[in-house]
């Protein structure tokens, strides 16, 4: 009989059984797969456990600040926050090729992990948040170590030297039973029901070169578009929404005064599979308010345009 409840106990017993009284080491994102792990671990192994998260500086607004209130706060798990926004940015310097970037960034965040790892000299055991379809994914794609990694090259891939053994808890379960189990740990359903965000995070809905101040501008604007979809009870009737910061100067007026200045895109989707998707047909009300809040509040935002192109031709992402 398959009830959440049943799949966590069966799960904490199998970690227990395989790490013992191991120390287990864990690359927490935010997003659903490496949340359901940490809170699961965190109940089968304690303190036994440590999670590792890299704030990249590329995360939505408040975002790191949130992941530490619901795991280390409120859950009382040990979490390592990794302040690394300013060696993203360095990396980043220069950089404006969309494959170049990821690179960058995935890159990076091997390294940083990495050192983190390296300080935990007693862990033995690296937790994953694979699921059952990034197994088949992988296996159709690749074959040999790479196989062992999440297949959305969040993670560039594992170190060459290292030693720590797998526990991949979420191996056997699809994405619907991890985010049922995500709610029976305790997860917020805010956190268990948000839409997808890349890996790379704004690093790819920044087109072009990455800087800070368009990060920021980027993130107010963004913050608004999903407040606002929650207020219109909007949100989970699209699959995946966010703006794009367009790095181009247009001409406004507010006022007396003329402005010159950034462009932002607002994405918003329906689809099943993210193989295939049509732009989402939200209502012109609806846009015109997140075009005034976001020109009227975004200081460096001139202008918004509403992204109308579907998937194919288009991707989702812009990069
Ligand atoms: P595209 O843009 O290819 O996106 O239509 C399909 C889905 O994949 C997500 N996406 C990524 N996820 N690393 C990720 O973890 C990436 O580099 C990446 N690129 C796209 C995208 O958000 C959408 O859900």
């Amino acid at each position: 009989l398959w009830t959440a409840g049943h799949i966590i106990n069966d799960s904490i017993q199998a970690v227990r059984a395989k790490v013992g009284s191991d120390a287990v080491i864990l690359g927490l994102s935010g997003g659903v797969d490496s949340s359901v792990v940490a809170a699961l671990l965190h109940k089968a192994i304690g303190t036994q456990l440590t999670c590792v998260f890299v704030d990249t500086g590329l995360l939505r607004l408040h975002e790191g600040d949130q992941v530490m209130a619901i795991f280390a706060e409120h859950l009382g798990v040990k979490v390592i926050r990794v302040n690394a926004e300013s060696r993203y940015l360095a990396a980043l310097a220069g950089v404006s090729d969309p494959e170049q970037k990821r690179k960058v960034i995935g890159n990076l965040f091997v390294d940083i992990f990495d050192e983190e790892a390296a300080k935990l000299t007693d862990a033995r055991w690296l937790a994953q948040g694979t699921i059952y379809p990034d197994v088949i994914e992988s296996a159709g794609a690749k074959s040999g170590k790479a196989h062992l990694i999440k297949s959305h090259h969040n993670v560039g891939g594992l170190p060459e030297n290292m030693t720590l053994k797998l526990v991949e808890p979420l191996r056997e379960l699809f994405k619907d039973e991890v985010r049922k189990i995500g709610l029976e740990l305790g997860l917020p359903a805010e956190m268990v029901f948000r839409h997808p965000f890349p890996g790379p995070g704004l690093g790819v809905r920044i087109l072009g070169e990455v800087k800070k101040s368009y990060a920021d501008l980027l993130r107010q604007a963004d913050a608004i578009f999903i407040e606002e979809l929650y207020r219109h009870d909007l949100y989970h009737k699209v699959s995946q929404a966010f703006a794009v910061f367009l790095p181009v100067k247009s001409v406004g007026v507010m006022g007396d005064g003329r402005r010159y200045d950034y462009v932002i895109a607002i994405r918003a989707v329906e689809t099943i599979d993210f193989m295939t998707a049509r732009w989402a047909h939200l209502p012109y009300e609806f846009l015109d308010l997140i075009s005034r809040r976001i020109i009227n509040e975004v200081a460096g935002i001139s202008r918004v345009t509403y992204d109308i192109s579907g998937k194919p031709p288009a991707t989702i992402e812009w990069e």
